[in-house]
């Protein structure tokens, strides 16, 4: 396994790239697995109609679609580094920015709502966007962040699951996302800029399962298999081997835990931040 192909340091170019043709339909079968949690998190908070939200990280946009549809008489705004897929939006209170949200300069004190999911791990400076985010809020305004811990590859009984994610996370450590450690320290991180209110919702992910999060893991499986095989980190025959245990009936391996955590903004934030 030889590649002369250096590993991606940026997202841009890393294993989700927008360049593959695959992402977009990974994407959508993404929204199909986390949508629901995400909605039951803005429900709990408790959105309003005249609410403007920012959503960071847009993706494929179905966040940033429900968000224009409950705030039919606010607005949203929603950036991604690689807007492609989101054109098509129809909403008139709904604008897409392209750009790298690291240097987004908005006024403070703009919004209701700052939505971000599985975006924040990908940034290699997300404590001080955490601090940023917080001050784009109005007072009162809440900061929503949710992102996957995953199990450490280490810590599989399953061979074919230790090499697969040892390569990935060589991968996702070149490209600076933390999949990881991160999303445990998200509450703490609310907490620290001053946030108050803290909640938080866990939802495990576990290989081998035949719903929503098991077809986005084989998808996952697939096109970063392919980046890893194409930067000499993994040959084919390790890529079908992960993917032909997760079709094993009785195969199961918890990859991750999703961690979504918000916080409500009662007051100025505290200087150091
Ligand atoms: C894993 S996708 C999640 C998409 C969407 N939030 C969802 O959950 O359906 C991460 C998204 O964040 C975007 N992204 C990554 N780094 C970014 C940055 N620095 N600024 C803006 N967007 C970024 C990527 O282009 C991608 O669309």
């Amino acid at each position: 396994m030889r590649s002369d192909v250096p590993l991606a340091t940026d997202y841009s170019s890393g294993a989700l790239s927008k360049d593959n043709p695959e992402e977009l339909e990974r994407l959508r079968l993404l929204e199909a697995w986390g949508d629901a949690d995400t909605h039951t998190v803005m429900k709990t908070i408790g959105l309003a109609p005249a609410w403007r939200c920012l959503e960071i990280g847009a993706g494929a946009g179905s966040i940033a679609r429900w968000l224009a549809g409950q705030c039919a008489d606010g607005s949203v705004v929603a950036v991604d580094l690689d807007t492609r897929y989101l054109a098509e939006h129809g909403r008139d209170n709904l604008a897409w920015h392209a750009c790298d949200v690291r240097c987004l300069d908005l006024p403070d004190g703009s919004f209701d709502l700052v939505h971000s999911r599985l975006t924040f791990c990908h940034l290699a400076d997300r404590e001080a966007m955490v601090a940023r985010a917080t001050r784009w809020l109005k007072p009162g305004g809440w900061l929503v962040i949710g992102d996957p811990m995953c199990m450490p590859a280490a810590w599989s009984v399953h061979e074919p699951i230790r090499r697969f994610f040892g390569a990935l996370e060589t991968a996702w450590q070149a490209q600076g996302s933390d999949m990881t450690r991160w999303a445990q320290a998200i509450p703490a991180q609310l907490a620290r800029v001053g946030l108050r209110d803290i909640g938080v919702l866990t939802k495990a992910n576990r290989l081998g399962d035949k719903g929503a999060y098991g077809k986005l893991a084989l998808a996952n499986l697939r096109q970063e298999g392919g980046y890893l095989i194409g930067r000499g980190l993994l040959g084919q025959r390790d890529v079908d081997a992960v993917i032909a245990l997760c079709g094993d009936p009785g195969f199961t391996d918890i990859r991750s835990i999703t961690v979504y955590a918000w916080g409500r903004k009662v007051s100025s934030v505290p200087s150091d931040c």
